[in-house]
């Protein structure tokens, strides 16, 4: 970190400038349609909320309005996941980034069945493997999780997207065949990507996302409960893979101008950790080439250069 973070007179008015100029903007891409439910959301939506370890929260435009979770699910995943292994699971997904698309395939036979890193599709495969032979029923206890740190009971997964990513899976479906082929999915296929999909299809808003992974900030500590929700190392693992894989292939630049450990989703979303001060979540569902919400990356990034935060 840089210091303690610079204040801004007032955080609100600052987010509330960021959104206005992010409804301004060009859309930067094209909202998702591989899943065509995901292609059902309103491109204009924008919103932003930033918890601080305080439990002080702010928010500007559509920051309590719930999206699709995607692949931020594979944080809440990983973590489970976590702590309910020890560290032969590194055997089975390393801590590299991919240089490839979060959803390639190439890669995962020349490495034979054995994912980069758990951000990318076929890692969160893995964990999401892990997850369904760990527990007896893998869906309901991923979303106690989330509701729990969330502290938000009403949260669930839309069944339409459920439904919607699971008949256009093939590509998942080719990523797990795959790892079972050389020993690295230990559970049936279906199973697991059906926990898979359904981790992704939750829906959550900016600041259930944001209140949910502050212990992330907090090194495993909830803040408010004070509840631990994973050991240190754990929080400093998991945000180490944010910084150099959550972003996927633009996760280099990312760290170049914004240096925060981070994670997208394909539903507009991105959540970003900022040790020992809080969680910053913005909402765009348009997404750049790289798979990732061009307007939240330019609102997380303006914000971030504004306050003056960074890990670097
Ligand atoms: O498996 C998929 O393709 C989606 N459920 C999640 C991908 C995703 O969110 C990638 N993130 N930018």
């Amino acid at each position: 970190m840089e210091g303690t973070p610079k204040q801004p007179k007032n955080c609100s008015s600052l987010l509330e400038e960021l959104v206005e100029q992010a409804r301004q903007a060009p859309r930067g891409g094209q909202v998702a349609d591989y899943i065509p439910a995901l292609a059902e959301v309103d491109p204009d939506h924008v919103g932003i909320a930033v918890v601080e370890l305080d439990g002080t929260v702010h928010t500007a435009g559509d920051a309590h309005v719930p999206f699709s979770i995607q692949s931020i699910s594979k944080i809440f995943g990983l973590a489970m996941a976590m702590s309910r292994t020890d560290d032969t699971l590194w055997e089975r997904v390393r801590m590299e980034p991919s240089g490839q698309a979060f959803n390639s395939v190439v890669q995962l036979e020349w490495e034979h069945g054995i994912p980069r890193n758990p951000f990318i599709n076929a890692g969160a495969i893995v964990i999401a493997d892990v997850l369904t032979s760990r527990y007896s029923a893998s869906k309901t206890a991923f979303l106690q999780y989330v509701r729990y740190l969330a502290g938000k009971e009403s949260i669930s997964a839309d069944h339409r997207v459920w439904e919607s990513e699971k008949q256009h899976g093939n590509r998942n479906a080719a990523l797990a065949y795959l790892m079972k082929s050389f020993g690295n999915i230990e559970s049936d296929v279906p199973a697991v990507l059906d926990h898979y999909f359904f981790q992704c299809a939750v829906s959550m808003s900016c600041v259930d996302l944001a209140k949910s992974l502050a212990f992330l900030a907090n090194k495993g500590v909830q803040p408010g409960s004070e509840e631990r929700i994973c050991d240190a190392r754990s929080a400093h693992r998991i945000n180490a893979l944010l910084s150099t894989s959550g972003m996927y292939d633009q996760s280099g630049e990312f760290a170049f101008t914004v240096g925060l450990p981070a994670k997208s989703g394909v539903g507009g979303g991105i959540v970003a950790v900022v040790p020992d001060y809080g969680v910053i979540c913005a909402w765009s569902p348009p997404l750049n080439r790289f798979g990732n919400p061009a307007r939240a990356v330019s609102m997380i990034t303006d914000f971030a250069q504004r306050l003056g935060l960074s890990v670097y």
